[in-house]
């Protein structure tokens, strides 16, 4: 279940946490890929001109919520999906977001935890924790806490929360069944989890051997029935897909040139020019998709 990356988990994990520093303090937000209306516009890439938060806005998100949440929140989306729902977050409930990013989901969840519900987002990024925070402050919330922190090791008690979400992060775990059981850990007898996340079929070598294409959400994804045998292994169960969007080629184009700042030049130092990563995506169609999975730990 852990990626061949031949770096070592920690490794991994600090070069994931400097591109996401640069991504929040400099990037143009697009880990998020995109839904069908999106495809016309490539979201990102140089030559791109779509603003941060785009990508938020087309990954399944309502309007009126993007528009009711501070506009850093949604300028510094990094997702693949929409995790949070009222069908699965309800008043009073206890939620974990692993991975929370610049708070997107922290703030939606917490509307539907309400008052006398609780809302924990754990990451490992400075600079992520410090954004989520300001975004949490000025939305006036008042249920959520964001702790800093590895998904690997949860600094969550056991049994202690009701549902457990994630947005476009568990591909960039370097050891996933380590997460998976995490979750199934902090999860009380019969809490829910909803993630969405990368997969990915039989991924090219050429594929990883791009840079930054792992912490862009494409080459530590694994495939999806790996990670649904992964929650199960966990202990998880009433796993289901509820959602799958397949990306095209160009899609995943704009995934690898996905505004973690610098990537053009990185590959041109590298002797990689984007025509010849042009033309070997083909070789990709297929192969790339994001879920949004579903389970519970029984009861
Ligand atoms: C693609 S972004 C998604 C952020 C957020 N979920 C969203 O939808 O905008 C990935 C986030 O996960 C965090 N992250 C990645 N790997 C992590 C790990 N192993 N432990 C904790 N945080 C991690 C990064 O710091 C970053 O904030």
């Amino acid at each position: 279940m852990s990626h061949p990356d031949p770096r070592t988990a920690d490794a991994v994990r600090a070069d994931v946490s400097e591109q996401y520093t640069r991504a929040v303090t400099e990037g143009t937000g697009c880990c998020s890929i995109n839904p069908p209306a999106a495809a016309a516009s490539s979201c990102c890439g140089p030559t791109a001109v779509v603003p941060k938060g785009n990508a938020a806005k087309l990954a399944g998100y309502a309007a009126s919520d993007l528009a009711s949440l501070p506009a850093d929140a949604v300028t510094n989306s990094f997702g693949c999906g929409n995790p949070v729902g009222m069908a699965l977050v309800k008043p009073g409930d206890t939620v974990l977001d692993l991975g929370s990013g610049a708070g997107i989901d922290l703030l939606l969840a917490a509307r539907f935890a309400g008052a006398e519900g609780k809302v924990i987002g754990v990451d490992m990024t400075d600079a992520m924790i410090e954004r989520a925070r300001a975004n949490i402050a000025e939305a006036g919330a008042h249920n959520i806490e964001v702790r800093k922190g590895v998904i690997e090791h949860l600094p969550v008690g056991d049994s202690s929360v009701s549902v457990v979400i994630s947005n476009c992060v568990i591909n960039l775990s370097p050891a996933k069944a380590a997460v998976f059981s995490e979750i199934a850990r902090v999860l009380q007898p019969g809490g829910r989890f909803s993630v969405s996340d990368i997969v990915a079929e039989d991924l090219p070598d050429w594929v990883r051997a791009i840079p930054d294409a792992y912490s862009a959400c494409v080459s530590g994804a694994i495939p999806e029935q790996d990670y649904i045998q992964g929650l199960r292994d966990a202990g998880l169960t009433d796993i289901e897909v509820v959602d799958r969007f397949v990306y095209d080629p160009d899609q995943i184009l704009g995934m690898l040139e996905s505004d973690l700042p610098g990537f053009a030049e990185r590959l041109a130092g590298m002797g990689i020019t984007r025509e010849s990563i042009a033309a070997v995506l083909p070789t990709l169609q297929g192969k790339v998709a994001s879920i949004k999975v579903t389970g519970r730990l029984p009861a």
